[in-house]
């Protein structure tokens, strides 16, 4: 069923609870339904964008066009070899509800992202990450709707093309809107426990998926904001990824500094370690603060204005490239008006 609502404030609808008003909100529960609505639209010559659980967005306070959100929430398996069992989520599936399945169903690959705000549809865009893990390692294929040529196609992971927080969805906006997501998880027991404060749980003879699921939850809870509770978009900035001279550099001063080297060459430095060592932890800009637990989040303290978060973001950047000469980019996709 098709539900529109007009001139409405869709704050409760993001994690950031920031006020904003858009000209018409549709929500709908199939694929058929969407197909007419993205006919309607484009015959209209109407602006539209697809909302998932809206964790990763910042709008700004009026956005003029409607923004579509898919109510379907589907998780079955549809497939099974001896090593590994397909699930297909619909995209509307609440991420974590997809997690806490594969958990309950004794499948491997999805533990470690455990508990990440959002719905399926939009992790497939964003390619969510935690703890050594990303989406794009379980995903097969993902499927969606092309508004170019109208029709329904499933992409393999290599047409995704996916990078950290990146995918061929963010390359070209607006031309697809996933509507499905077929995920690969392993039969046979494999824990990625690399991740610091997960290494003490190698230890444990017994280890079980549910007992790596209640460790996840808890570091989460301890670092960053219960969406219910506190609005933000999770990490609002990416991990900026440098060139070893730079890392040598920063190192001199600060011999404690974090760091992940890459492959290439390159090393991948906590935008939230950069952002503390530069004097804005807890900083504030109207109701926007940058989070004392955790810097690389951008919090709501309850009357931030999509301004307030864009201004401290600005001072932000500007504190990390002046005290370390290294540019951070936002991870939050953020929407013109
Ligand atoms: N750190 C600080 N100060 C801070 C924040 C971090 O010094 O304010 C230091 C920590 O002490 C640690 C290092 O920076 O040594 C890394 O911090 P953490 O392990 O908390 O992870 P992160 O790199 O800040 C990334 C993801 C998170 C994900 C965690 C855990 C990005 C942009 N963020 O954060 O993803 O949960 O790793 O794997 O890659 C998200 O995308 O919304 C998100 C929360």
């Amino acid at each position: 069923m098709i539900r529109r609502y007009s001139n409405i404030d869709i704050s409760k609808h993001t994690t950031f609870h920031l006020p904003i008003v858009v000209n018409e909100f549709i929500e709908y529960d199939t694929v058929e339904e969407l197909i007419g609505l993205v006919k309607e639209l484009k015959s209209g010559d109407r602006r539209f964008i697809h909302l998932g659980g809206g964790s990763n967005m910042l709008f700004n306070s009026r956005y003029d066009g409607a923004v579509l959100h898919c109510c379907c929430k589907k998780i079955e398996e549809t497939g099974r070899d001896v090593s590994h069992v397909t699930v297909h989520a619909a995209a509307g599936t609440i991420w974590d509800d997809f997690v806490k399945f594969t958990v309950e169903s004794n499948l491997y690959g999805a533990v470690n992202l455990s508990y990440i705000p959002g719905e399926v549809g939009g992790a497939a865009v964003q390619n969510v990450g935690a703890y050594g893990a990303e989406a794009k390692d379980i995903i097969d294929s993902v499927e969606v709707l092309d508004t170019y040529d109208m029709n329904c196609k499933r992409l393999s992971l290599e047409s995704c093309a996916y990078g950290y927080r990146d995918s061929v969805f963010k390359h070209e906006p607006g031309r697809y809107i996933v509507t499905g997501v077929n995920f690969r998880l392993g039969l046979s027991e494999c824990f990625s426990l690399e991740y610091g404060p997960l290494a003490e749980l190698a230890s444990d003879p017994a280890l079980t998926l549910g007992k790596v699921r209640s460790r996840i939850i808890e570091i989460r809870r301890s670092k960053l904001p219960e969406p219910s509770e506190l609005g933000s978009a999770g990490s609002f900035f990416k991990n900026p990824v440098v060139d070893y001279s730079v890392y040598e550099n920063i190192k001199k001063n600060y011999p404690d500094i974090p760091s992940y080297p890459l492959s290439d060459g390159t090393v991948k430095i906590p935008a939230g370690w950069l952002i503390e060592r530069s004097g804005m932890k807890g900083y504030r800009v109207g109701g926007a603060e940058v989070y004392t637990k955790q810097c690389l989040v951008i919090v709501n303290t309850g009357n931030a204005t999509a301004e307030d978060v864009m201004t401290l973001k600005e001072l932000v950047q500007d504190a990390v490239k002046k005290n370390f000469g290294v540019e951070i980019l936002p991870e939050v996709n953020i929407i013109e008006s």
